[in-house]
């Protein structure tokens, strides 16, 4: 399991607030209870609960350092355990996920078993990343496959886990009242020194860098050259970071 770090993954906390916010502002309704599966640091978690405030919110999470920062925020109950096994009692108004369930495999199990967590009248709201085939995420792969780090890492490399958006569609349009699906390409303006792979560090990264141990540094200067070159500062110092994600919003 991945090593998390949630002030690397604050760094950038701006940029990765707005896909979450694009996404809570599709979400109709007052539900009831609430479980943010993937919750991460629960920056986002507790946004849910400032919009639905007598809501009971809940914040699940795989990783013990990330439920560690997320329970610094009070009035959530936050929840070490892994969404593959996430069971509820009974069937709860808003099953939201941003930016986790990439991590997991076999979509095509994972969300119908989650739409039907979802109640009557209630609410399936997921965001992914879908950059997969972008230099960030490809020159990962790029170099675990060459001979100096393949016997390393190449097992860590792993086939792009988010599908096309129509497949999310077909799944879950027979399953839902309503089904949308939408992606959308930030263009986010980075500052500071390699700040695509310092993104990539608390992220896609990780994977490698854990895998790595001493020898991650070695890999995340290789990797950061080339990201150099695909990313190349503009004249005012900034770096341009296109970063697509994919949005669905199933109500039943
Ligand atoms: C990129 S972070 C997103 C955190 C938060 N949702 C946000 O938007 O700020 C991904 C989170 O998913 C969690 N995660 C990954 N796989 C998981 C699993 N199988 N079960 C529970 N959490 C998982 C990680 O521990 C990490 O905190």
């Amino acid at each position: 399991m991945t090593d998390w770090d949630p002030d690397q993954y604050l760094r950038f906390e701006d940029q990765r607030l707005r896909p979450a916010l694009d996404l809570i502002v599709h979400i109709d309704g007052s539900p009831a209870e609430i479980w943010d599966l993937g919750c991460g640091t629960g920056s986002i978690t507790a946004l849910l609960g400032e919009r639905w405030p007598t809501a009971a919110v809940h914040g699940l999470d795989s990783s013990p350092e990330m439920i560690d920062r997320a329970r610094r925020i009070a009035d959530i109950d936050w929840v070490l355990g892994d969404i593959a096994a996430w069971e509820v009692a009974a069937p709860v108004d808003l099953v939201f996920s941003n930016a986790a369930l990439h991590w997991l495999g076999e979509h095509e199990l994972l969300l119908p078993r989650l739409t039907a967590r979802v109640a009557t009248g209630g609410t399936l709201a997921v965001q992914m990343p879908r950059n997969f085939a972008a230099p960030s995420h490809a020159l990962l792969a790029e170099i675990a496959a060459t001979p100096r780090w393949i016997d390393r890492v190449g097992d860590v490399v792993r086939p792009p886990p988010v599908a096309e958006p129509a497949f999310y569609h077909d799944l879950l349009r027979a399953l839902f009242s309503s089904v949308e699906v939408w992606e959308t390409e930030y263009l986010h303006c980075l500052t500071g020194t390699d700040p695509v792979a310092e993104w990539a560090r608390g992220t896609a990264a990780r994977p490698f860098i854990d895998a790595l141990g001493d020898a991650a540094g070695e890999f995340m200067e290789e990797y950061s050259s080339r990201l150099r070159v695909a990313y190349p500062p503009r004249p005012d110092g900034t770096t341009l970071f296109a970063f697509k994600r994919l949005f669905i919003v199933g109500r039943r």
